[in-house]
């Protein structure tokens, strides 16, 4: 979605602002903008399409090289087309002050209305546009800016992050946040204000979290904070350090950030299992500590994470014998009839933490008193503050939009969950836990060995079957989910249509589709699926369909063309199979010349409905 960045500090502020816009560039945006205060004037320059347009337009800064306090925004459309008239900042009609805004804000339409009678014009189809003016006229009879910020914020549905600059206080920066991830780096000497931390991280590892409702106002020196209903008390917070650097968040010598983060997965496996594999053998989550045994457990998440989920379904029955289901958040949230009992489990999985629906669905759990766990990778983001209770996949930082690694760390993590409640509940065998421990301890190494040729194999075959125009992916048991997943890449990063479905369903319609220019690529594991997979196999040749199949060696499949990954203990084997399916849709896209780390029409992070 959109990124806010302002800065106010020492340093010539349009570079930092472009680079920390750079730095959220992955967030996905068509149209970007800058504005600051030029002797007393506020100034802006916008452009549609992505930053290299905007640094084009910014090649003769003149005297705007010399400001030391900026405000800078990618917009991913939502409210009016992505053209330069609605691309941020926007200013008040007189001219005094300038916004940037993350979110939508609901009542838009009322509140331009009212702004309209009151004599004030529009130059964009924004909500943004509204608001600044909003802010504009609560000023006239507000006893401070600060005052008519919080008013018109307090005036203002649905959610937001904003930045605003004063063309008569050059050096402050006023933010505020209300369902929509910002926060606060402190440098030396300098604040940034931002959507995301990568935006910052070159110059400063210290942040401050803003909670929904909050106010900061920011100059070279000082920073306070307020809540919307409180401008006259300013707030304490505590500056926390971030783990990773900004080495973590940059390509590292790949290609592609996508490729760095499937390439990462053996030490995320290790990063997400230190301290979490004890000595004795037994998986520790102190997270949980005191956690009564659900019930039933009701995952809930989107996309990508919402196939770790069904996953996840898999493995906590079979391991924990604890019932599951999982539900995709947007349907959940608007449940007509809300029948989970307060002795289950609400488990929200998200990377970003900050995705509008998985969040919408843990407040409707809360609301109606079910416990929430919430499986998350951004420390701080508003699902782990939310939540009773949150385990951290440890992935570290995410930046290419389609996600990989942090499917891994989730699936790893509801792995840990499975064996924990199994163990508590006296359920698992204890040779299974411990086979499984072994391996899990093994995995990062099987990995790493593996990816350079899987790397190898993805490329031959994308560059064979690029010419396809759909594609199925097809599994069945814990293999079902991440059919589901493959399909997911496969059209969200080469935008080839292709559909994941369970083996046995093909014959009740899509086997249909099926013809010599439709191709399968089947998961065809040496494990108890194996004979059913390959009859469903034989129904797809006898209708000329092509196979690639994912299998391990020793199996009899024949089919176009055999991926083998060595053998290991299902369902660990998942971890081998996933990163199959990303590389052959990184190659896929990349062969195609599509742009692989930002996918078109997409954002990382989902924060509007
Ligand atoms: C696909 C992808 C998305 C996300 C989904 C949920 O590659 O990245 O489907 O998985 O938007 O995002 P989070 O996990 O941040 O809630």
């Amino acid at each position: 979605m959109c990124g806010i960045i302002g800065y106010t500090g020492h340093r010539p502020a349009l570079p930092v602002v472009l680079e920390g816009l750079r730095h959220l560039e992955y967030r996905g945006y068509d149209s970007a903008g800058v504005g600051y205060v030029l002797q007393k004037k506020l100034h802006r320059v916008r452009a549609k399409g992505k930053l290299h347009n905007l640094e084009d337009a910014l090649t003769n800064l003149g005297a705007a090289i010399t400001v030391s306090c900026a405000i800078g925004h990618t917009r991913w459309a939502t409210h009016g087309i992505p053209e330069e008239r609605n691309a941020h900042p926007h200013f008040s009609n007189d001219g005094t002050l300038a916004l940037v805004h993350n979110g939508i804000i609901e009542n838009y339409q009322e509140l331009k209305a009212e702004l309209v009678q009151k004599g004030y014009g529009f130059e964009s189809d924004t909500d943004t546009e509204v608001l600044i003016n909003l802010i504009s006229f609560c000023r006239q009879s507000e006893p401070s800016l600060l005052a008519a910020f919080a008013k018109a914020l307090s005036l203002a549905h649905g959610a937001y992050a904003v930045c605003m600059l004063d063309c008569e206080a050059p050096q402050t920066l006023y933010a505020a946040r209300m369902q929509a991830p910002l926060l606060v780096g402190k440098g030396v000497g300098e604040y940034f204000i931002a959507s995301d931390i990568p935006a910052f991280l070159a110059s400063t590892r210290d942040v401050l979290f803003l909670e929904d409702g909050e106010i900061v106002v920011a100059s070279p020196n000082t920073c306070s904070l307020y809540t919307l209903t409180d401008i006259v008390h300013p707030l304490k917070r505590e500056v926390q350090t971030i783990q990773w650097g900004i080495q973590a968040a940059q390509k590292g010598g790949y290609r592609h950030f996508m490729l760095k983060e499937i390439f990462e997965q053996p030490t995320v496996i290790q990063d997400c299992l230190s301290g979490r594999i004890k000595a004795d053998n037994h998986i520790d989550l102190p997270e949980l500590a005191s956690m009564p045994l659900p019930k039933q457990i009701h995952i809930v998440a989107c996309g990508t994470s919402y196939h770790a989920g069904l996953w996840g379904q898999h493995i906590l029955e079979n391991l924990a014998h604890i019932p599951v289901t999982t539900e995709i958040a947007s349907e959940f949230r608007y449940k007509e009839r809300f029948l989970i009992p307060q002795d289950d489990l609400v488990l929200v999985i998200s990377q970003s933490g900050e995705t509008a629906d998985t969040l919408a669905a843990l407040r409707t759990a809360k609301e109606h008193s079910i416990p929430t766990l919430a499986l998350c990778n951004v420390l701080g983001s508003s699902l782990a503050r939310e939540a009773d209770r949150v385990c951290y996949t440890q992935a570290g930082p995410e930046i290419s939009v389609a996600s990989t690694k942090a499917m891994t760390s989730q699936m790893l993590l509801l792995t840990c969950l499975a064996l924990f409640f199994g163990e508590k509940k006296g359920v698992l065998d204890p040779l299974q836990q411990k086979h499984l421990l072994a391996t899990l301890k093994t995995l990062p190494i099987t990995l790493a060995n593996e990816l350079p040729t899987m790397h190898e194999k993805a490329k031959f075959l994308a560059r064979k079957y690029a010419q396809a125009k759909s594609f199925f992916f097809l599994g069945r048991g814990h293999c079902f989910s991440l059919a589901l997943e493959g399909a997911l890449k496969l059209k969200e990063l080469s935008y080839i249509h292709a559909e994941g479905y369970a083996c046995g369903e093909m014959k009740h319609g899509p086997i249909a589709l099926i013809d010599p220019h439709f191709p399968s690529l089947v998961l065809a594991l040496d494990d108890a699926f194996y004979p059913k997979i390959t009859s469903n196999v034989v129904e797809i040749q006898s209708r000329q369909g092509r196979v690639i199949a994912i299998t391990n060696p020793g199996t009899d499949i024949a089919v176009d063309d055999r991926w083998e990954i060595p053998k290991v203990l299902d369902p660990l084997s998942a971890f081998c199979v996933l990163p199959c399916l990303q590389l052959f849709s990184y190659e896929m896209a990349d062969y195609l010349g599509k742009d692989v780390d930002q996918p078109r029409n997409l954002a990382k992070s989902v924060t509007v409905e």
